[in-house]
């Protein structure tokens, strides 16, 4: 397929548009209808979007990201109506979901019709999930499509998740017949996924939701999410092609440093130089992937505060340094 590396800024792009091809929103959606996959901005990070109710357009994204049956996919609806069809809400997910969407939450219940989102996307689970999100043109996207879009991240299974349209097309967009650029994602970490099952309300993975924010409007959380953990948590997740060295001081002989707050190594590679938890978590993968393309003995990093967002961006690290099982 030919390709431009035309970027048309907030704008619209298909690759390989010629005249009278639909762009933009329209292409987008033509390209989901047509069993393809779909560049997609999320305000979290880029998605690889398809149908979630065709099996074959579900199983390209699986292969090409290379990721393992096994870990099933989210799936993205227009609002909250949406979302109990194809899920099943208890008071507490009913919570959630008119507290937080659209937005950076993904919620695990019970799936109510096994038949509308393909056993692919679902890894054959009797669980889903769901979530709103809250970018514009995702949004657009979501609501003319009008029914249910899976899109995980955006990058090759086991890389970290692309936050900005250049880097979601270097990592999938070969396999995407059309892409839309939605500008950096505002939020850059992936988002907070709680599983709300058997009326017990667990975080199985930190994002920009925190914990706080989730136990303030449902009560204290379950057990970390043990018993019912996500599939996805691989070990070694999010990870560049360097070394990642964690709670760093400073940077040692060919390291980069990526900085916390002020005065912590050069401004250039600081993920927040005042130590502000949404500005890391927004730099973070990007930074991770410029500081890889120098090459250097190991990525350090300076340490970052464990509490609310910094849960997520810990945890996204930890496993970019292969620490978490
Ligand atoms: O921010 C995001 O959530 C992004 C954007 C594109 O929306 N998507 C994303 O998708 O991060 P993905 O596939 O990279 O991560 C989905 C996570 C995985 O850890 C997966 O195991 C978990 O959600 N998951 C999906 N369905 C599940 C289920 N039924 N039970 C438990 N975990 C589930
Ligand atoms: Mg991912």
């Amino acid at each position: 397929m030919e390709r431009t590396d035309r970027t048309a800024g907030e704008g619209e792009r298909v690759p390989g548009d010629a005249p009278g091809r639909l762009s933009g929103v329209e292409g987008a959606v033509a390209a989901l209808r047509a069993g393809e996959l779909l560049i997609m901005p999320t305000e979290t990070v880029y998605g690889l979007a398809a149908d979630a109710g065709n099996p074959d357009s579900v199983a390209k994204i699986f292969e090409a990201k290379g990721r393992p049956r096994f870990n099933p996919l989210i799936s993205h609806v227009a609002d909250a109506v949406a979302a109990e069809r194809i899920a099943v809400f208890d008071d507490a997910a009913r919570r959630l979901a008119a507290a937080f969407w659209p937005g950076p939450l993904t919620i695990v219940a019970p799936c109510r019709d096994m038949t509308v989102v393909s056993d692919l996307a679902r890894a054959g689970l009797d669980s889903i999930a769901v979530r709103v999100p809250g970018h514009a043109r995702a949004r657009a996207v979501l609501d003319a499509f009008g029914g249910p879009v899976v899109a995980p991240s955006a990058n090759r299974s086991g890389r970290p998740s692309p936050t900005t349209f250049a880097d979601a097309m270097e990592e999938t967009g070969s396999f995407a017949s059309a892409a839309l650029d939605g500008g950096p994602c505002a939020v850059g970490v992936e988002s907070t996924v709680v599983s709300v099952l058997d009326g017990r309300v667990a975080l199985l993975r930190p994002g920009s939701v925190t914990r706080e924010e989730i136990e303030a409007l449902v009560g204290p959380l379950d057990g970390a999410g043990e018993g019912h953990r996500s599939p996805g948590r691989l070990t070694r997740h999010y990870a560049p092609v360097s070394p990642v060295r964690l709670e760093a001081g400073e940077a040692g002989a060919g390291e980069i440093l990526l900085g916390f707050g002020p005065g912590v190594g050069v401004e250039r590679w600081s993920l927040s130089p005042s130590g502000d938890l949404r500005e890391a978590a927004a730099n973070l993968f990007r930074l991770l992937r410029e500081a890889d393309r120098e090459g250097p003995a190991a990525i350090a990093v300076a340490p970052i505060p464990a509490t609310g967002l910094g849960e997520a961006i810990n945890d996204r690290l930890e496993r970019a340094a292969g620490f978490v099982g």
